[in-house]
């Protein structure tokens, strides 16, 4: 076959027996979605072949019409599949152009294909087809993600680096406490996949345009065909929901607050006033007037794309507010904001894991940039397990805490009797708790920053990922 497969007439088209006349040029290209739907093709002809078989099953078409269909359906699939292809727009869309090109290559039995069967619930499967092997395709990924924090987590082990509130210095953490951070945000991301496919999981054929069918349609045999392990109980909810791919985009957008939020990090990191990390050249960019730039583009595109796919969602969340039940052609508005969002948060996962599996930790920096101050709450606690209420803690080390800012003093330089001046419950133990990494190791509560709560989080991450 040429790669131009041929238009066709209002007459022509599945439903132009009503009509005496074209579509305007205009009208038929902002009715068409070939141009964007044309990338179900797999799942329709999944969808396709399934139902050929019921049909057989309910007496509608002959065996030998059933193996007619199926191998006239796979070479539609061939075709269509070739990347030079040009579907125009008069297919309207890949419903109308499989079956279209389906019956020119059987014959006029290829148009038994439809019956009982309407573009609405054909729509509605072939979405959930599709989502569904998106969906795993991007938890796959994600799982990649979290193999490289995980690494880099056992990697920097040691390296601490200040954690902040208000991006204000606050306390002291381990780098990896910090990438494992991300490693249980990705994790409760993988979770609302899971729950939006378990939602998705019902197979809506048979419902026909909104009513049901009047064939004997076994739709318990579709729905084991197809892999789905219920089918969906009212014709109208069928067709008009719209739900899984409203639950999918809210789940994208929140992986993508996740990984905006870390790229506002580490963009604020390779700041030469931070100076935390270095991103490889692989994954930044430079300027075309400043000689000098090294630019973190990579993640400034996923912070700038988050807002991107949060539009997605608002999108199809507005598109679909006003539509009365059932099906209203509005809803072919529901697939380039939910392509766009797949595509984007897919690319994105993949530079970020690239960006940052190949930065460069500065872990002197880090440590260096540490103010002394980031151990006072540590310092109160000590006076807490010293037999003084916590508030009153609180004031005695803020007091202190001013008075080192004004003397211009490191508050692990303070001597005991320094301390004793501010209240006699400190000791010799109390300066023990000014340095770094013992301070650290008192952090050791169960998903605290302590090395030992961490290498057990390494280990709780690994069993997670390695199921
Ligand atoms: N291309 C349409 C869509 O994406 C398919 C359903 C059309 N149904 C109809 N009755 N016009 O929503």
């Amino acid at each position: 076959m040429a790669n131009k497969v041929s238009g066709m007439s209002n007459l022509d088209k599945a439903w132009g027996g009503r009509f005496d006349g074209d579509n305007s040029v205009l009208m038929e290209h902002f009715n068409a979605s070939i141009r964007f739907d044309k990338r179900m093709l797999d799942v329709d002809i999944r969808g396709n072949i399934a139902y050929a078989k019921a049909l057989e099953k309910a007496g509608i078409i002959e065996t030998a019409e059933r193996i007619s269909i199926i191998d006239g359906l796979l070479q539609v699939q061939k075709e269509f599949s070739d990347p030079d292809v040009n579907l125009p727009d008069s297919l309207e869309d890949i419903h109308m152009a499989v079956e279209h090109r389906l019956t020119e290559i059987v014959g006029p039995m290829g148009g038994k294909i439809h019956s009982g069967r309407s573009r609405n619930d054909q729509v509605n499967l072939d979405e959930r087809l599709y989502l569904r092997d998106h969906i795993s395709s991007l938890r796959n990924k994600i799982t990649d993600l979290q193999h490289v924090l995980v690494n880099s987590a056992e990697k920097y082990r040691e390296v601490v680096l200040p954690g902040y509130t208000h991006l204000q210095q606050a306390q002291p953490i381990l780098f990896a406490h910090y990438a494992l951070s991300l490693f249980w945000m990705l994790d409760r991301d993988n979770d609302r996949f899971n729950d939006v496919l378990k939602r998705a999981d019902a197979m809506p054929l048979g419902s026909g345009a909104l009513a049901g069918s009047t064939f004997a349609i076994d739709r318990d045999f579709l729905c084991e065909e197809l892999g789905f392990s219920r089918v969906t109980q009212n014709s109208i909810d069928a067709v008009s929901d719209r739900d899984y791919l409203l639950e999918a985009l809210s789940a994208i957008s929140i992986v993508m607050m996740h990984l905006s939020r870390f790229c506002e990090d580490l963009i604020i990191w390779s700041s030469s006033e931070f100076s935390f990390i270095e991103l490889s050249d692989e994954f930044s960019t430079g300027s075309s007037m400043m000689p000098q730039k090294k630019n973190p583009d990579s993640l400034e595109l996923i912070r700038g794309k988050t807002g991107r796919v949060y539009g997605d969602l608002m999108a199809l969340l507005t598109t679909m507010k006003g539509i009365p039940l059932s099906y209203s052609k509005d809803m072919q508005e529901d697939k380039e904001p939910f392509f766009d969002a797949i595509d984007t948060v897919d690319v994105c996962i993949r530079v970020f894991t690239g960006a940052w599996s190949t930065m460069k930790l500065h872990v002197d920096n880090m440590e260096a940039s540490m103010e002394s101050t980031a151990l006072a709450t540590d310092l109160a606690d000590y006076l807490v397990n010293n037999g003084l209420p916590f508030r009153e803690a609180h004031r005695v080390v803020g007091s202190l805490v001013r008075d080192t800012l004004v003397q211009e003093q490191n508050l692990n330089d303070l001597s005991l009797e320094q301390l004793l001046k501010y209240s006699d419950k400190f000791s010799e133990e109390a300066l023990k708790i000014l340095d770094l990494r013992s301070a650290l190791s008192q952090r050791n509560i169960h998903g605290g920053t302590g090395p030992k709560a961490v290498e057990e989080q390494i280990v709780s991450a690994r069993a997670k990922i390695n199921l």
